[in-house]
């Protein structure tokens, strides 16, 4: 459900690539060409996607449009609910903030010497998202860390160029004034086409073969797995060889990348920040069309008025607006969603008792210097690395499962092989 927790999105954006290869700040960069819906989008940097207003025009402050689009607005503000009592929450999608490291305390071992193992709280509402990244305790590297956060990010980008992603985040988040605003998916054209603002899509968009539907795209800013550059911070979607699993995998291994290295047991590791993006493409959902928005932003009725909600929410909340169309009974198919979200924990659960004993155990050998083999020391490493990216790939994803189930169970599986093989290794040496 929600891993969201409101910082580790940022930790991820980047446009490096474009910027260093270039040497060009945003200020330089010609207006790219606004790319026709479904038309290719052309090779190359893509940055900024579509045209930035100057900045004393830009429209970032949410409350603006609120006499205009009052009922939009008022969806809007929802995102402030908490577990209220107007509107159950579905027993996994959480009552808010959960906190994971009480949920599941293997994550201590399996994050140890991490941030996340210090606290990770389940993701909130967009209302929450400057709060939360402000008051976590775990540390931030840089302003870049605001890029999921603020309907300013564009603006700061535009002022300060890539400079913005390494500069102090503290000093950063007192120039920023809002939270997720209708800036983010609009700039200031709220009935025209979605408007992608975080740069690092726009990079990350050259990667892939088709542009994904509009109420995809909005989400796709922020709800992916990021990682920043470790020399310049820009925020990136490794996205270079695809967004599967295996395919973001293997960027990582061609360019050496670890987040952090296991105190222990000397394995370099990835963090998974939260792929819903990535997790959702292929499913059976996103086969027939559907994009983010069509389940958690259904359109509403009130007073006979439709419009758009922009609360953005388990869906499972408004099953008949978002599901009825195809699904006609309501209970049934939250029940059969929450059934794959059982059986998904349950695997994630049982995977990460499996990786925490080959944690325990590598640790053990290692302390007791009994495997002379470098060779198989780097074997039992790279298996523990790629069980617990997998692991860690469905763990964080927001959905527990749901929005693509076949991806999550196949990773799982292949998780626990991969445990199970480190397993076998380090059991001759005990
Ligand atoms: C077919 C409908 C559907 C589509 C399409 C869909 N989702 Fe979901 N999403 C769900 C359901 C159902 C849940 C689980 C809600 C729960 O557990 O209460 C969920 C959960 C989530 C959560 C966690 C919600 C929470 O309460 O913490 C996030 C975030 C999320 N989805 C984002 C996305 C993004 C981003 C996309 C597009 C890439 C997407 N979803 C596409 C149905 C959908
Ligand atoms: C997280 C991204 C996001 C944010 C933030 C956001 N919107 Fe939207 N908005 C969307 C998406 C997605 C759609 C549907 C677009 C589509 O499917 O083409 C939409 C549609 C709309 C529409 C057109 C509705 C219609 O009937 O077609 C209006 C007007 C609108 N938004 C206003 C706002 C306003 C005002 C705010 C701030 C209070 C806001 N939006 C914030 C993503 C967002
Ligand atoms: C600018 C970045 C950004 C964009 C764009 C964005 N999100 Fe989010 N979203 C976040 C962050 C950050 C959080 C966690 C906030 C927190 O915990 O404080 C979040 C949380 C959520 C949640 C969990 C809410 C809850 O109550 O648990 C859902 C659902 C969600 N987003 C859906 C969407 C959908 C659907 C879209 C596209 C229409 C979208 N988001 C676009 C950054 C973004
Ligand atoms: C545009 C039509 C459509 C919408 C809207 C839709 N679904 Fe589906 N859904 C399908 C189809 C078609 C299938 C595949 C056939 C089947 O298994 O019933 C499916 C399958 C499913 C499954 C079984 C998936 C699996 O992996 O085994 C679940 C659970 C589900 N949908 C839940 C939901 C929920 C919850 C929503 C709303 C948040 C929703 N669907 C919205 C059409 C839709």
């Amino acid at each position: 459900m929600k891993k969201y927790i409101s910082f580790f999105m940022m930790i991820v954006l980047i446009f490096t690539i474009v910027f260093t290869s270039t040497g060009c700040r945003p200020e330089d960069v010609p207006p790219a060409e606004d790319p026709e819906p479904g038309e290719p989008i052309v090779e190359g940097p893509q940055v900024p996607w579509g045209e930035v207003p100057a900045i004393e025009d830009m429209i970032i402050d949410s409350a603006a449009w609120e006499e205009e689009y009052p009922l939009i607005y008022q969806s809007f503000l929802l995102t402030a609910r908490m577990g209220d009592n107007t509107v159950e929450d579905s027993t996994l999608g959480g009552l808010h903030p959960t906190d994971y490291l009480e949920k599941y305390p293997n994550i201590k071992i399996l994050y140890e010497g991490f941030g996340f193992a210090k606290e990770y709280y389940a993701a909130r509402g967009h209302y929450y998202s400057m709060e939360d990244v402000i008051n976590t305790a775990r540390p931030k590297p840089g302003a870049n860390c605001l890029a999921c956060k603020t309907g300013d990010y564009e603006r700061l980008f535009v002022e300060h160029g890539e400079d913005l992603f390494l500069m102090d985040f503290y000093k950063t988040a007192q120039e920023v004034d809002h939270p997720i605003s209708c800036y983010n998916c609009h700039r200031n054209e709220p009935e025209g086409e979605i408007q992608v603002t975080g740069p690092h899509l726009a990079v990350g968009l050259t990667h892939l073969e088709e542009e994904p539907p509009a109420g995809t795209l909005a989400c796709a800013q922020c709800h992916v797995e990021y990682y920043f550059d470790t020399e310049t911070g820009a925020v990136t979607l490794p996205w270079h060889n695809g967004t599967g699993i295996d395919e973001i995998e293997s960027y990582f291994d061609e360019i050496n990348f670890a987040d952090w290295t296991h105190p222990r047991t000397g394995t370099p590791l990835i963090k998974v920040q939260h792929p819903e993006f990535e997790m959702y493409t292929g499913s059976v959902h996103d086969r027939l069309g559907l994009s983010c928005a069509d389940c958690h932003m259904p359109t509403m009725t009130e007073d006979g008025e439709e419009y758009v909600s922009h609360w953005a929410k388990s869906p499972l909340k408004t099953a008949e607006e978002s599901c009825g169309e195809c699904h006609r009974d309501s209970e049934a198919i939250i029940t059969q969603t929450e059934d794959i979200q059982r059986e998904i924990d349950a695997m994630q659960v049982e995977v990460s008792d499996l990786i925490v004993q080959l944690i325990e155990e590598f640790a053990d050998a290692l302390e007791r210097r009994v495997i002379d083999d470098d060779e198989v020391i780097d074997r039992v490493r790279s298996l523990h690395r790629a069980s617990q990216y997998r692991w860690d790939f469905v763990m964080v994803e927001n959905s527990t499962g749901f929005h693509n189930a076949s991806k999550a169970r196949q990773a799982l599986e292949r998780a626990k092989e991969q445990a199970e093989e480190a397993l076998d290794i380090l059991a001759e040496y005990q």
